[in-house]
């Protein structure tokens, strides 16, 4: 049994778990369920809002006047509970502090900076593509989509070489801790007092290469854009957002090809739709599923009537799957219109980083274009099962080289 879904005085609430096993292992059918059930659903677990229609969810975003994200983005409301580390500057702020500091951090990631760095990835991806061909059969997220962004997202940001692995911890804390207080996010925070120190050390100015994005968040700090404190936690910003999402990213790009063949070889065919293959994959299997909103005062969704300081749980994951948006959307077509998809949010909050990451990914989709011929599953991809984030842990594959 999936969820009852009940209806008291118009307005439809359900038991669904969006932090259970169940639901984690496989949202899809929940995310129907959630759709079906209406445009705002009350669920009754964790007395929140959920929204899941595209028709809903993405002027959601667009409104960070009523639905705002100081009250952070997870489950948990910073307004009536302190949070496990100090807010993000972006991420859990609305303007006009975010207007400040968003500015800053797009400048840092302007397209002449983000341009210097693609031959870099290019070359990076090439030799782990190499090497994990020479073995035919392995693991691709122990071989590429790990490894991969885990070497050239760090090199960009300016990070020294070692101990890198804690980031991965670092951003299991930040994605699982946006869910209830659960398995996942007592595992998560377990690590925290190994990973927080190595973490608020690596982003002192003293730590980062120069010629670093790092660096140049905090020249922007020298010219009293933001306080040097502050420029801190801008590059924690970078470490926070920029590692799982984007592993987690291309291991889902990975097995949507190895699960699709055709598309692979379609892919082959037309190395041009590269780009827009990876916007497919965002929208089909989107890594960051949902987040939340805390609203800034009385308003209404659909005609229902939220109060202040409400949470409202939106699933990306579920509107970028919504068929009242997207014809026959279970299917994976990499030559489908993809605009509007939410896969890296909207509005003011949307993905600062989404060019780096489409880099990254380009980048080694291209490598694999170029030598890949096949790929094919060789056991059973094992998922990740984690509060806010969609991604395998293992993923089998054998790739015949060209
Ligand atoms: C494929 C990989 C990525 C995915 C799926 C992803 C997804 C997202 C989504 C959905 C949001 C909006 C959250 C919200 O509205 O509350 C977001 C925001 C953000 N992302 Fe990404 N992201 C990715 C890569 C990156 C990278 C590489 C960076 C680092 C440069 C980054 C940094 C950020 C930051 C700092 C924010 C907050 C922006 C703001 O609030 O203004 N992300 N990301």
């Amino acid at each position: 049994m999936l969820s009852t879904v009940e209806r008291n005085d118009g307005v439809a609430t359900s038991e669904i778990d969006p932090f259970s096993r169940a639901f984690l292992s496989d949202p899809y059918p929940f995310h129907e369920q959630l759709r079906e059930a209406g445009p705002i659903v009350r669920l009754t677990r964790y007395g929140v809002w959920a929204v899941a229609r595209y028709e809903q969810v993405h002027p959601l975003l667009n409104n960070w006047q009523t639905f705002g994200s100081g009250g952070g983005v997870g489950i948990s409301n910073f307004h009536k509970e302190k949070n496990w580390r100090p807010p993000s500057l972006l991420l859990e702020t609305d303007p006009p502090k975010h207007t400040q500091t968003r500015s800053v951090m797009n400048r840092v990631l302007s397209p002449p900076n983000l341009k210097k760095l693609r031959d870099g990835f290019y070359q990076d991806a090439v030799r782990l593509l190499d090497r994990a061909l020479e073995l035919g059969s392995f693991d691709a997220v122990a071989e590429l989509a790990q490894p991969y962004p885990l070497k050239v997202f760090p090199d960009a940001v300016g990070l020294a070489p070692d101990g890198r692995e804690r980031l991965l911890a670092y951003g299991d804390m930040v994605f699982n801790t946006m869910g209830p207080k659960n398995e996942f996010y007592d595992a998560a925070m377990s690590k925290a007092a190994e990973v927080m120190p190595w973490v608020t050390q690596r982003c002192e100015r003293s730590a980062l290469r120069p010629g670093s994005l790092g660096q140049e968040v905090y020249k922007a700090a020298d010219a009293g854009d933001v306080t040097h404190a502050e420029a801190a936690l801008l590059v924690r910003s970078f470490l926070s957002a920029g590692v799982d999402t984007t592993i987690y990213a291309l291991g889902n790009a990975i097995l949507c090809f190895a699960s699709n063949p055709e598309q692979w070889q379609r892919l082959r065919q037309d190395p041009t739709k590269v780009r827009a293959a990876f916007e497919e994959i965002m929208r089909f299997e989107t890594p960051f599923q949902a987040f939340f909103r805390t609203t800034t005062q009385a308003t209404e969704i659909a005609g229902v009537p939220i109060e202040a300081d409400e949470k409202i749980y939106v699933s990306v994951g579920a509107a970028n799957r919504d068929p009242r948006k997207w014809d026959d959307p279970e299917r994976f077509d990499i030559t489908r219109k993809t605009v509007g998809h939410v896969g890296f949010g909207a509005g003011i909050h949307a993905c600062v980083g989404q060019m780096i990451a489409r880099i990254e990914v380009e980048m080694m989709l291209t490598a694999m274009v170029e030598r890949v011929a096949s790929i094919e599953l060789t056991g059973t991809p094992e998922r990740l099962l984690h509060n806010t984030l969609r991604a395998t842990t293992k993923l089998p594959v054998r790739m015949t080289p060209v």
